[in-house]
């Protein structure tokens, strides 16, 4: 059977009290509405349809994707009179409802609750709490069959005694969906179109309301303030660092620990407290990951080791290489085999060849540097002229003295070494030592200043 998927995602979120659409908030670096629409996809619907409303504008500019198709709802008139606005859009059979501010569904709910959908019956997502109030809830007949969902603010006193809550996901056939949207009435306690009135019509029209459950009652929970968001952040971290621990990475603490994105790991690796893993991130095995490290957009490779503080950000460290701490690895930064990048040292678009060091204090930016060269402390390219970016090459087995500046564009040959203090504007032939400083000279019997 084919399928398409609403999004409500027209809210205010008024509790947020934020310029940005509530929607938009992210969740692990990643809007909630992002997550919902990457669950959705892998459900590989038909198609998937997103009302939005408040903050229209900056919702589908965000998120604008050749798969989706954005919906407006210019009034919030409830949650049926949401879907509402998506029906002409809708072709296939089955009609999955989800929301833009509920975003660690679990694939494996929805399928199960899919299976559940046909023809003669609909699928349901109820949650039993401890505290119901505020959602709507589950009515059901002596023998236990879904009759009707009443919201808290139209509910009796006995009907607030049940603790089956209604999430609002929901699976329906699509046939049936127009005729009862289109008979909807808003007089009810908030005066507005409930999709869950959807479900006493369906009852009525002869057909089963089947429930399931989440596995996790946090799959269901929606963001309405910074707090429950924060709640939301915690809960998706708990599960990330589960996942990684399950495949063989030790987390030191695994409440300090952040995955911001897609990571892939081999098996003993070891992350020390508060680590950020953001982007796409490939961590080998054996890997060691210090404290306060920051890791975005990078591999790391067999065995290597980022100490302590360091930053890392499109960059490679190779295998057995090590970095930190305090470390800065720009974009393009790639640290051969057994390389290694001490303290203080930016690296931007460079490549250290296998065995290279820079032990203190550089920056190399738009630099490649043979296996085994050795960079002294405090040595610095000048790759920037103020309007242009040059680079620096250098060979095998150089030895850059301390406090040298490269200034390019500029080519070492192998083997060369640079006096400390250096500043090099010209190309340096293999074997040779360049000298590029003020000779020094001694005065002697000189006397130091006196107070007048
Ligand atoms: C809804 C359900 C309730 C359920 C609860 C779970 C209805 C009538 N009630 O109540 O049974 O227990 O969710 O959290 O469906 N939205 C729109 N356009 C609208 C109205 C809502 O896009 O016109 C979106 C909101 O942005 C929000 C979602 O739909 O993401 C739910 O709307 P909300 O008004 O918060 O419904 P609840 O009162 O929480
Ligand atoms: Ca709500």
């Amino acid at each position: 059977m084919s399928l398409d998927i609403v999004i409500l995602a027209a809210g205010q979120g008024t509790r947020m009290r934020s310029a940005l659409p509530k929607v938009l908030h992210p969740v692990a670096g990643k809007s909630m509405l992002g997550h919902v629409i990457d669950i959705a996809r892998e459900l590989k619907p038909q198609g998937i349809h997103v009302v939005i409303g408040h903050g229209a504008d900056a919702v589908r500019e965000r998120l604008a994707a050749d798969d989706l198709n954005f919906v407006m709802q210019a009034e919030q008139l409830g949650t049926g009179h949401a879907v509402a606005q998506a029906l002409s859009a809708l072709t296939s059979d089955r009609v999955l409802i989800l929301y833009g501010d509920v975003p660690l569904i679990e694939k494996s709910t929805l399928e199960r609750l899919l299976q559940k959908v046909n023809d003669q019956q609909l699928g349901l997502l109820t949650v039993t709490l401890d505290d119901p109030t505020g959602y709507g809830r589950i009515v059901r007949t002596a023998a236990g069959q879904v009759e009707a969902i009443v919201e808290h603010k139209d509910a009796s006193e006995a009907q607030r005694l049940i603790n089956e809550g209604n999430t609002g996901i929901l699976a329906v056939p699509a046939t049936k969906l127009g005729d009862w949207l289109g008979r909807l009435s808003n007089s009810n306690a908030q005066g507005e179109y409930y999709l869950t009135d959807v479900i006493a019509m369906a009852v009525a029209d002869g057909l089963v309301v089947a429930t399931e459950q989440p596995l996790d009652a946090m799959e269901v929970q929606g963001a309405n303030d910074r707090r429950q968001l924060a709640e939301l952040e915690r809960h998706y971290q708990l599960r990330a660092a589960r996942a990684l621990m399950a495949q063989g990475v030790t987390l030191r603490d695994p409440a300090r620990f952040d995955q911001r994105g897609e990571v892939t790991v081999g098996r003993d690796v070891m992350i020390d407290i508060n680590v950020i893993l953001e982007g796409k991130v490939l961590i080998e095995d054996n890997v060691e990951i210090g404290a306060n490290c920051i890791i975005k957009n990078s591999t790391l490779r067999k065995g290597a080791i980022v100490k302590a503080n360091s930053h890392l950000e499109g960059a490679e460290v190779g295998e057995g290489a090590d970095c930190g701490p305090f470390a800065r690895l720009r974009p393009g930064a790639v640290l051969g085999a057994k390389a290694h990048v001490g303290n203080f040292v930016e690296l931007k678009n460079a490549v250290l060849g296998e065995g290279a060091k820079a032990g203190h204090l550089s920056y190399l930016g738009d630099a490649e540097i043979g296996a085994r060269t050795n960079i002294g402390a405090g040595t610095i390219t000048c790759n920037y002229d103020g309007v242009n970016k040059h680079r620096t090459v250098m060979g095998e087995d150089v030895f850059v003295g301390s406090n040298t500046s490269l200034v390019a564009p500029l080519n070492l040959g192998d083997r060369v070494t640079t006096g400390a203090g250096s500043v090099v504007t010209s190309d340096v032939p293999v074997d040779n030592l360049a000298v590029g400083r003020g000779k020094q000279r001694n005065i002697e019997g000189w006397k130091r200043p006196t107070k007048k």
